[in-house]
């Protein structure tokens, strides 16, 4: 990228920012020149400590607590946003959460809860971006765009998921929410596109890289050798919401290693 502040002046807000991918993603946008906004649910220090440390290189950025299932929430936080920011550029649809169970013991609530953070918030949290973005329109000296969306889903959006399929549900709707979103709203030049991460080193997966036999045996999915950080999605994302994507629209980038590439048939089949 030539610019190394491809987001000048605009308004970002990313959500569940206060940790792993979301926290890397905030970070980032701080140093690309954006304001960010880092909404959390939970841990009120860790948000604080993501808001000093883009303050600390130069960026502004403020913490706004809401759980972006909630309608009300949402629309509190969004009507905040533009109160002090004046308006929103970019959304970055990055609350998620996993509850674990095998598909005969899942309870409706881990089902509800999951189906709830990861894409109905991410459906409420697009609403009302879209709204403020196709109020305002194209700011030329802004971005070529009316605003930008990116939907963090997951490899899980093609890959089923034994043990998880209220988490792989979530990812698949999210790939038909955005491509939907994209095609719908592309003629008022506002573009949804989505990042689909492999196994990325955060909070959320601990149990799959904390142990070197763990680490191993994830690595065998991963035909690059290696786990993914959080700052292999932030750079995607920056270049996603930057113009320098401006005629990528509905898309999903895999970001992943190549972990949907079937590796198992690298030596069977
Ligand atoms: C999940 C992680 C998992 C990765 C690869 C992600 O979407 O949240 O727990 O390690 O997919 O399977």
């Amino acid at each position: 990228m030539s610019d190394p502040k491809p987001l000048t002046g605009q308004k970002a807000l990313v959500t569940g920012a206060n940790s792993g991918i979301g926290r890397g993603v905030a970070i980032a946008f701080g140093q690309a020149g954006a304001d960010v906004v880092v909404n959390y649910v939970a841990g009120d220090d860790s948000a604080n400590a993501v808001v000093d440390r883009i303050k600390q290189s130069g960026g502004n950025a403020i913490v706004h607590k809401a759980d972006v299932s909630s309608e009300d929430e949402v629309g509190v936080m969004f009507d905040r946003v533009v109160r002090e920011f004046g308006t929103i550029d970019i959304l970055v649809n990055n609350a998620g959460l996993q509850r674990d169970s095998d598909f005969a013991d899942m309870t409706l609530e881990k089902w509800n809860k999951v189906l709830g953070v990861n894409l109905t918030g991410q459906f409420l949290s697009s609403r009302a971006a879209i709204r403020e973005f196709l109020r305002r329109g194209v700011v030329a000296s802004v971005s070529r765009a009316a605003g930008k969306i990116i939907c963090i889903s997951s490899v899980h959006q093609v890959i089923p998921w034994a043990g998880h399929a209220n988490y792989a549900t979530s990812k698949g709707g999210i790939k038909l929410l955005m491509e939907s979103m994209a095609q719908e709203l592309a003629p008022t030049h506002i573009r949804v596109n989505g990042i689909a991460p492999g196994a990325i080193k955060t909070p959320i997966n601990t149990s799959a890289w904390s142990t070197p036999d763990a680490l191993k045996n994830l690595l065998t999915l991963i035909p690059y050798g290696r786990i993914g950080l959080p700052e292999d999605i932030a750079r995607a994302a920056t270049w996603l919401a930057s113009d320098d994507s401006d005629y990528v629209v509905g898309t999903t980038l895999f970001v992943d290693g190549g972990m949907t590439l079937c590796p198992g048939f690298s030596t069977n089949g």
